[in-house]
């Protein structure tokens, strides 16, 4: 075997240097080195990923026929891979499909998750295109050693439930889960992991030695569901089909990987669209995690629990106390109540007049708590409800290996419409021959 590279920095006080300056993002931690917040513009350099554009923003919106998602509006998904691609062939009525996951790890979802699903809801909506969503319980059986494979089995149902509670289109979506459709996704799978080395995967991953040899052969299992002939019930025996992937930033590792990959077996690279994290309430330096109450609003909280969480630890960015923030005005880049609202609240003009009011003191801290309260308990409520509805049945309806049609309405319409014409054309011309 391969002597280990050594490993950099080497010195605990080396360690220490560099967390300060530098921003922590992997698929497996997030940390800000500064309070504001992880330095994003850094981040999409460092990656090698593309900005957002407002002409991209343009497109969306004439492709559409309507306004954007707010995560649009607001730069929330910030950058992308190839996005422009994808949009130009739809715009030439050429097929695309969306690919999300999840990985079942609790009970309950919070917030954060939310935000690919309701972007990936949307997309599915506006573009009328077809949905995979890959539940990976075996990556977190084999990353989380304190789990077993009957506790994920049953985080995994629960959270299925919660996705379709987002609403996606039962007809156009197709949900698995990877140690049940392993069969379907193995061919490819064995194509990646004969074409990614051991070194490639440490590399993008960082692993060492005594990780379980199934991290390593993880990587490869979340790549193959962006390539289209993994879902033969979907495309058939279509080949050029690229996916789309709605998702955080800290996944971009995988699908660097994958698109590398998708260049050798001569498969389509996927596109991909990164939101920002969604901040913990304590501040801007992680994202929500299930690891600390004190930090997250979870999809089962009640108005009650979101009224306290809210008032009790949500970080601000308001004047100390009343005559303070009269005075000087709120800090919005690190006040949790306003950069909830970014996410949550949908009228750009009421967000606008908050950012304003607030940052100049007009409005107070307790105002913009109630505001969020407001509009989160608002938020949960409807989903609860939803999610109630949700039943094994439905469960068992969106994981159904069945036919999918992956055309979108309009596009079927274009070339019926063409047909009709190409038609007349003809029967104009046989007409004008017979006289
Ligand atoms: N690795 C993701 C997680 O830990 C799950 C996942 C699988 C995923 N495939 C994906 C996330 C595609 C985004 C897009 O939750």
């Amino acid at each position: 075997m391969e002597p280990a590279k050594p490993e950099e920095p080497t010195t605990q006080a080396a360690t220490e240097v560099k967390a300060e300056v530098e921003d922590e993002v992997t698929p497996f931690n997030i940390a800000a080195a500064s309070d504001s917040g992880i330095d994003y513009d850094k981040l999409v350099d460092k990656f090698g990923c593309s900005r957002m554009t407002d002409e991209l923003r343009e497109k969306i919106e004439r492709l559409t026929g309507r306004a954007p998602h707010r995560f649009i509006r607001r730069n929330i998904f910030f950058c992308h891979r190839d996005l422009d691609i994808i949009l130009n062939r739809y715009e030439q009525n050429q097929l695309f499909y969306l690919y999300t996951g999840r990985g079942p790890s609790a009970e309950a979802l919070h917030l954060g998750h939310t935000i690919p699903f309701i972007m990936t809801r949307y997309m599915q909506e506006a573009f009328d295109v077809p949905l995979v969503i890959q539940i990976t319980d075996d990556e977190k059986f084999m990353y989380r050693p304190e789990l077993s494979q009957e506790q994920v089995a049953k985080m995994a149902i629960s959270n299925i439930k919660d996705i379709i509670a987002f609403g996606f289109d039962p007809e156009k979506t197709f949900i698995f889960l990877d140690t049940e459709y392993i069969k379907e996704l193995y061919p490819n799978v064995t194509k990646v992991q004969k074409a990614v080395t051991l070194n490639q995967i440490k590399g993008v991953f960082g692993f060492n030695d005594s990780d379980p040899v199934g991290k390593y052969a993880y990587p490869p299992i979340q790549a193959v569901p962006s390539f289209c002939n993994s879902f033969p019930h979907i495309f058939g025996s279509r080949k050029n089909v690229p996916s789309l992937i709605p998702c955080a930033i800290d996944q971009d590792p995988y699908f660097r990987m994958t698109r590398d990959v998708a260049a050798r077996l001569k498969y389509e690279k996927t596109g991909t669209f990164y939101s920002t994290f969604f901040p913990g309430l304590e501040g801007m330096k992680g994202k929500m995690s299930s690891s600390s109450l004190h930090n997250t609003i979870l999809l089962t909280d009640s108005a009650a629990d979101v009224k306290k969480k809210i008032n009790k630890y949500a970080f601000s960015g308001g004047g100390a106390t009343e005559q303070e923030q009269r005075e000087k005005g709120a800090n919005l880049d690190v006040d949790m109540p306003y950069q909830y609202l970014r996410f949550f609240l949908e009228d750009d003009a009421e967000l606008a007049q908050i950012a304003e009011d607030y940052s100049t003191g007009k409005m107070l801290t307790g105002q913009i708590k109630q505001k969020l309260i407001e509009v989160l308990s608002t938020y949960l409520k409807e989903f609860q409800e939803r999610r109630k509805a949700i039943t094994d049945e439905d469960v068992k309806k969106f994981m159904e290996v069945r036919k999918i049609n992956p055309v979108p309405k309009k596009f079927e319409e274009a070339r019926k419409a063409k047909e009709a014409a190409e038609k007349l054309a003809k029967e104009a011309e046989a007409g004008a021959g017979a006289q």
